[in-house]
């Protein structure tokens, strides 16, 4: 599984450090190239030598060493890696990560990766159930990364209770797991679509709604790291591109619309997130309009995309239902109306999930009559439960 994969193990100032040289040797015989980053605080517990020697490649832990003068390291290293693992997580370190510090090479080096990042905390118990710790790995979960569990277990301090580091073996498994998830979209290319469309009134006026596009360019960030071919075809939002997918930014409805069936056909799996407005003004004013008492604008009804597509299916076709009541009615009157074979259902009534919020709640209805319902958690992680989904019924 992790064969040929570059792995940058972060290792922190805790007496858990030394089990960090085990996982180095396991890592290296499970085929993953090894790059060591070291706190300051890491190298009073063990050597550098120890994890060179096992990693055969130089352990960093100077931000400022000129050993490549030709490379800024920090990015090298965050660029090379595949997966990155911090084992022990010490709740400094952690604190750090959570609120984006980068005062040392570990730091600094994980604030530019791109890739998964597991976390393995390591410390004395009432340290880990602090609620600023807690707190702290909730944010971090909330961001994506892959906080492994604390286990239970006598601590170096004497006291007994959670906080010890996870068995490397265990870290190891949990890598791997998270790997093997990541070839099942290997080959597919996979079209969504996100955030809201913008329908001109006039040069400075449009209509709208309230779609962030964060549903869709989870699914899209979840996508590539799955190994598919994204091409994202985008409404106006303020996210950067998710790295690795193809970026199509329109503005209307009618621009969606056309760019879609533009790239239709080239797409295995079409997943439309985005929220499309139904209506758009009939003229667009040429000049700005003026200001009157009233202002009555007629609007006329947008192309469905979604309906077209079902209309001549090729490729697995998923749309979203953004309803205010009567979820799976009105979830399930659309799978069938627009022959869809998956619908993900959100209720978008409340502040807390659905538009404009880093976390959904989501029903899933596909034709052949599974129903399966998410709880609320954060938009990236239901994105890789929705594609489980869909990866269940393409094969
Ligand atoms: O962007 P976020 O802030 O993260 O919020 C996410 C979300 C709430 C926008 C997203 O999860 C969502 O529900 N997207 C679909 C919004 C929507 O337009 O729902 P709908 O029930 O009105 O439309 C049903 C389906 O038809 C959708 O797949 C939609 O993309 C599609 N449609 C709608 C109108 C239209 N003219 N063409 C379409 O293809």
């Amino acid at each position: 599984m992790l064969d040929g994969k570059n792995v940058l193990l972060g290792v922190t100032g805790g007496i858990a450090a030394y089990k960090a040289a085990n996982l180095v040797s396991m890592l290296k015989k499970a085929g993953a190239g090894v790059d060591v980053v070291m706190t300051d605080a890491a190298t009073r517990f063990v050597a550098p030598l120890t994890f060179e020697t096992l990693s055969k490649n130089a352990v960093v832990s100077d931000l400022f060493s000129r050993e490549k003068p030709w490379e800024v390291e920090h990015i090298a290293l965050a660029q090379k890696a595949d997966i990155a693992i911090v084992a022990p997580a010490t709740a400094n370190t952690i604190a750090k990560l959570a609120c984006g510090i980068a005062d040392n090479m570990l730091t600094t080096t994980l604030l530019a990766c791109t890739c998964p990042v597991f976390i393995a905390p390591a410390m004395n118990t009432a340290m880990y159930e602090n609620i600023a710790t807690q707190v702290n790995l909730q944010i971090l979960k909330d961001r994506g990364y892959i906080v492994l569990p604390a286990g239970d277990g006598e601590l170096a301090c004497g006291q007994t209770g959670a906080g010890r580091m996870l068995e490397p073996v265990d870290i190891l498994a949990a890598v791997e797991e998270a790997s093997k998830k990541k070839a099942d979209f290997e080959g597919k290319k996979v079209l969504i679509t996100a955030g809201p469309t913008r329908e001109a009134i006039d040069p400075v006026r449009y209509l709208t709604n309230r779609s962030s596009g964060r549903m869709g360019y989870a699914l899209a960030d979840a996508a590539v790291s799955r190994g598919a071919d994204v091409m994202l075809v985008s409404g106006p939002v303020a996210l950067e591109k998710p790295c690795g997918a193809s970026l199509y930014p329109v503005q209307s409805a009618a621009e969606m619309y056309d760019r879609v069936m533009e790239l239709k056909d080239k797409a295995d799996v079409i997943v439309m997130c985005a929220a499309v407005a139904d209506y758009a003004p009939v003229d667009c004013a040429e000049h700005k309009m003026k200001k009157q008492d009233a202002l009555v604008i007629e609007l006329t009804k947008t192309k469905d995309i979604l309906a077209e597509l079902g209309k001549n299916k090729r490729a697995y076709l998923a749309g979203f239902a953004a309803e205010t009541q009567n979820l799976e009615g009105y979830a399930k009157d659309k799978l069938s109306r627009k022959n869809l074979d998956m619908i993900i259902a959100n209720d978008v009534s409340g502040p807390e999930t659905g538009f404009d919020s880093e976390y959904n709640a989501v029903s899933i209805y596909t034709r052949d009559g599974n129903a399966v319902h998410f709880a609320k958690d954060t938009k990236r992680n239901l994105a890789d439960r929705i594609l489980t989904e869909i990866a269940k019924n393409i094969g």
